[in-house]
């Protein structure tokens, strides 16, 4: 039974962890998982750390969730790595966030290559400094023909302006005669947003026990099942998103019907 899932290399997961997972798969998946990664700054605080080292920490913990995301089979994991807001914190905090994208593919693009990890970015490019680009970009295509867990990185992203410059696109684009107002749907406008090639997240989670959305895909979330956990993000394991998958297959989503 246990050889029958496909598991990332040299994963190693706990006896009960591998039932859980062979459990889950048994059921309806997630097919997008959107996670707000918050509590860093707490985590190196109770520490008496520095608050990059509370983000180092959540780095670590990107890449345990991406191997499970993967072993478990869902199609998206759409991290928040870091917020158009995010600017307002000092700058050797920024400046220590934007290098974290380079640090983790530095390190880990062969084995999400190996994996057939696809990665790909929703954000503002502009703005941020050219090795923080350089190794996202080389990160998506080295891995664009990959068909496996698309890891989607929401960085410089926020939600108001992507909708304002998606109606400012879809505007010009009425202006032009490329789209006409009676064809604007919602699954147009939803071509017009970042997100454009992602189905929407079925499932957000959010640590750190804050319970709101932050400017996160206010659009795409309209639907999804939403769950919040007091745990911090360097502390979130394994067994933390396992637990968010198993009360999202409990949940009965109605998109507004009976
Ligand atoms: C919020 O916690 C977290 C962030 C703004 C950054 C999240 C980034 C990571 C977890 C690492 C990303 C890794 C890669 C590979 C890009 P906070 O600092 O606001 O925590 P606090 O609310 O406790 O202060």
């Amino acid at each position: 039974m246990l050889n029958k899932i496909k598991l990332w290399k040299n994963q190693q997961h706990s006896s009960s962890l591998r039932d859980r997972i062979i459990q889950i798969k048994g059921q309806q998946v997630p097919s997008h998982v959107a996670i707000i990664m918050d509590g860093n700054g707490r985590w190196a605080k109770k520490r008496a750390l520095p608050r990059v080292a509370g983000h180092h920490e959540g780095m670590k913990v990107v890449r345990k969730i991406t191997r499970l995301a993967s072993d478990l089979g869902l199609h998206t994991l759409t991290l928040y790595a870091f917020s158009t807001e995010n600017w307002k914190r000092p700058k050797m905090e920024v400046d220590y966030l934007l290098k974290l994208p380079e640090e983790f593919l530095g390190t880990f693009l062969p084995e999400l290559i190996q994996e057939n990890v696809k990665v790909t970015m929703m954000g503002y490019k502009e703005n941020l400094p050219d090795h923080t680009l350089r190794a996202i970009e080389k990160a998506m295509d080295d891995t664009k023909d990959n068909t496996g867990l698309t890891l989607n990185f929401a960085l410089n992203y926020g939600s108001r302006a992507e909708i304002v410059d998606a109606v400012k696109h879809v505007l010009n684009d009425c202006q032009n005669g490329i789209i006409d107002e009676n064809g604007l749907t919602e699954d147009v406008f939803s071509s017009y947003l970042m997100s454009a090639t992602l189905a929407d997240p079925d499932l957000l989670i959010r640590t750190s026990g804050e319970i709101r959305l932050s400017n996160f895909m206010l659009w795409q979330l309209a639907y999804s099942e939403f769950w919040f956990t007091d745990v911090l993000w360097p502390d979130f394991g394994e067994q933390h998103f396992i637990e968010a998958i198993e009360a999202y297959q409990n949940r009965q989503r109605r998109f507004g019907g009976v």
